[in-house]
């Protein structure tokens, strides 16, 4: 409020200035103008009267009969503005004038008047305006005709205009600070939307009719206007400030008036695991998982997701429900079962062996079967139904989770239709063209349409999707809005680059030092204190480009032979999706060339590549992030890609480099890291040989930038944006609710 009142004086001040100003300059210059125009109109009534009187005059004057031409002046004036009369002989010597002639004026001054551009005279009785006017004989003796206009009363005309044009000025000031206000009022509160919908033709109701043409470059001016306008205000409040917890606990409480919020996942945050008599609590190797879990810990609501632990069953209540995190309880993991087929069919199936390559350009075949297709149909409907029974209003926040939910917008926005739905797609979308060999392309793109917001990580993904949906469906597309209206509802289609938990204080102080670290994990796989250490963490997937990194390794071991013996790369590769075929085949294949090149360049206490194809908890991971020289991801195709940041986040110490390929979602705010193509082996090579000989100094310098855009645009700023987005789209629904019914007769 307080920074709207200073926006509006610094306006308002220079506008007064303005107009103080010019009412300085204007008032003068219009008395001027009105004395010249009254002087020049008596001249040319002297000339008239003069003319008038010429020939009665000299005739008088002929016969010597003064009283005649005393006649004649008195009655002459009777007019109201002629004040006196008199003759100005050659002599100068003023004869015959009238009652009322100016005592102080005399023939010599008179002359001396006539010749200046105004003619005017200070008398006792007030202004005159004085003209001498020769008779039209011209007779060298005749004498010249003295007229005495009264001129006072311009004074009086003169004085009027003044105040009306001072009280024109002040009526224009007034008008213009009352737009002002009445502007940035309206702006402040959100309403530039609201007119920018006017304008764009929708109105807060979406029947209203698009403004006639003749309007539209008015329009487009105005638009470019309340733009600018809103600028100013976002520079006006400053920097944002950090992103953390809190201020999403905040905005939740009060934009979204502390609405429940529902996520929707396959992949659980916590799985209970048997292990012998005892349950056990895992976390999954997900990025996803990573990412939203801090979020439902500030948050607070219910998670949603298949419940795939050994002993998950054994954990849930009568509603299948558990709080989560254990010890601290901070939200509600609600379990959904699914039978094998289900499982088989939609997740292993569609999801993963249709829809996943689908969508990564990794060259692995997508395979689309009618049978997992129906299996997907069914679970996102089950899905769907969970929701509505999870929610606790007919308006909740829900936010659905990637590709194995594609349906699921549509169906729940059947059954709530007041939800606010915001799916977001956690992997790339694909160029239309490769997106239309989906044989349900259509149904998916329908089913997504359903959500309120659509929200993927870069811009490029998003510009992929509005190009599908142009191709394939009847819908309008505002790309200046990045809006999708499709059967009646909007979407809207904007990026939101997803990352991690930016770790407090407390959290690093509790990592074991960087240096020790190293001596562990040197120790465990047998390096030299003096070797290097290059480090990868991922899926077991064939979109990490894991191979492509073994590539490189082995490219650099045979280009700088100078590390054999001096060199480690170790690979965590978590086991996923064993159940498909080709994730076994991939592993096969790695595990193979990982022997090839072990052969190839280790000896008996030597061995270049350690794969660990084991799940690691967080703490494990934090160690070898803080023990290696070098993180290398690799990525053939990859959504985001969160081990770029959880590395760096990981090294408070300001050193080790990062190689990110340059199909990572990441690449795009991660430049300081050494940025590859992971399909250029020798470029690969390359980076890696430089990784491990960069300059502490560079190290630092690098990492401390990568650094401060992690912990800038961290996963509450990711989650910050997507809920602020909802809370306006709420508001905008709401108005158009009311201003609907209101309507209804
Ligand atoms: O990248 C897509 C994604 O859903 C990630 O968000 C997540 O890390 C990963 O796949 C998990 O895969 P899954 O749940 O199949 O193990």
């Amino acid at each position: 409020m307080r920074t709207t009142l200073r926006l509006q004086l610094r306006f308002l001040l220079p506008l007064a200035l303005v107009l103080v100003a010019a009412a300085y300059l204007t008032l003068p210059l219009v008395d001027r103008l009105t004395v010249r125009w009254f002087a020049r109109d008596l001249d040319l009534r002297g000339d008239l009267i003069a003319n008038a009187l010429s020939d009665p005059l000299e005739n008088a004057l002929a016969t010597g009969d003064t009283a005649s031409v005393d006649a004649l002046f008195e009655r002459t004036v009777l007019d109201e503005r002629l004040l006196a009369l008199g003759l100005c002989p050659p002599d100068n010597r003023l004869s015959q004038p009238t009652r009322a002639f100016p005592a102080e004026l005399d023939c010599a001054q008179a002359a001396r008047l006539g010749e200046a551009r105004r003619p005017l005279f200070k008398a006792a009785t007030g202004a005159v305006h004085v003209r001498v006017q020769p008779l039209r004989s011209a007779a060298p003796q005749a004498p010249r005709l003295l007229l005495v206009h009264d001129f006072s009363f311009v004074e009086h005309r003169s004085k009027d205009t003044r105040g009306y044009l001072l009280v024109l000025i002040v009526a224009m000031g007034a008008a213009m600070a009352l737009i002002t206000v009445v502007v940035a009022q309206l702006s402040w509160r959100g309403w530039v939307a609201g007119a920018r919908a006017v304008l764009r033709g929708e109105g807060l109701l979406r029947p209203l009719s698009p403004p006639p043409p003749e309007f539209a470059p008015i329009a487009v001016e105005l638009r470019a206007r309340l733009r600018g306008l809103e600028d100013e205000y976002r520079r006006a409040r400053g920097p944002e400030s950090a992103w953390n917890a809190e201020r999403l606990r905040r905005l939740l409480a009060t934009e979204l008036h502390d609405q429940e919020i529902i996520v929707v996942s396959n992949r659980e945050p916590y799985l209970h695991e048997r292990d012998g008599d005892r349950i056990v609590v895992r976390r999954p190797a997900s990025g996803l998982v990573t990412a939203i879990e801090p979020v439902m810990r500030a948050c607070s609501g219910t998670w949603i997701a298949h419940g795939s632990g050994s002993a998950d069953r054994e954990s849930v209540d009568d509603h299948d429900r558990v709080r989560v995190p254990p010890g601290e309880e901070d939200y509600t993991l609600r379990r959904l079962w699914l039978t094998e087929d289900e499982e088989q069919g939609y997740y292993y199936g569609f999801a993963n062996e249709g829809v996943w390559p689908l969508c990564h350009a990794a060259h692995v075949r997508p395979v689309f079967r009618e049978s997992d297709w129906r299996r997907y149909r069914a679970v996102n409907r089950r899905f769907a139904e969970a929701v509505v029974v999870e929610a606790r209003s007919e308006d909740p926040v829900v936010l659905m989770q990637d590709y194995h939910f594609a349906l699921l917008p549509a169906m729940l926005r059947e059954l709530l239709p007041r939800a606010t739905i915001i799916t977001f797609w956690h992997i790339p979308w694909p160029s239309p063209e490769s997106f239309g060999i989906c044989p349900w392309s259509q149904e998916l793109l329908r089913g997504m349409l359903g959500s309120t917001i659509l929200g993927f990580h870069t811009k490029h993904h998003c510009r992929n999707f509005m190009e599908t949906v142009d191709r394939q469906l009847e819908a309008r597309i505002e790309h200046e809005h990045d809006t999708i209206s499709h059967e009646g509802k909007e979407t809207l289609i904007e990026s939101y680059p997803i990352s991690i938990e930016w770790p407090s204080p407390e959290v690093c102080a509790a990592w074991p030092a960087a240096k020790l670290c190293r001596e562990r994990v040197f120790a465990r796989f047998g390096l030299r204190s003096d070797a290097r250490l290059a480090a990868g963490v991922d899926r077991f997937d064939y979109t990490k480009g894991i191979l492509e990194r073994l590539h490189a390794v082995e490219r650099m071991l045979e280009k700088y032979p100078e590390w054999t013996g001096r060199f480690g790369f170790v690979q965590i590769a978590a086991p996923t999706r064993s159940a498909l075929e080709e994730y076994r085949a991939f592993q096969a294949r790695i595990e193979s060339v990982t022997e090839r090149i072990n052969t190839r360049f280790g000896r008996e206490d030597y061995r270049p590549v350690h794969l660990v194809a084991e799940h690691h908890d967080q703490d494990a991971l934090i160690e070898l992030y803080r023990a290696a020289d070098a993180c290398v991801v690799t990525s053939l195709h990859d959504g985001m890609n969160l081990v770029s940041k959880e590395f760096v986040a990981a090294r408070d110490d300001e050193r080790g480099v990062l190689v990110l390929s340059r199909y990572a979602g990441a690449a795009r705010e991660m430049t300081e890291a050494l940025i590859v193509n992971p399909y250029h082996v020798e470029e690969t090579a390359d980076a890696l040989q430089r990784a491990i000989t960069m300059p502490a100094e560079e190290q630092r310098v690098r990492m401390a930038s990568l650094r401060d855009t992690v912990r800038e645009y961290n996963v509450y700023r990711w989650a910050g944006r997507m809920l602020s987005d909802a809370a306006r789209v709420r508001v905008r629904e709401r108005i158009a609710d009311r201003v609907a019914q209101s309507r209804e007769p």
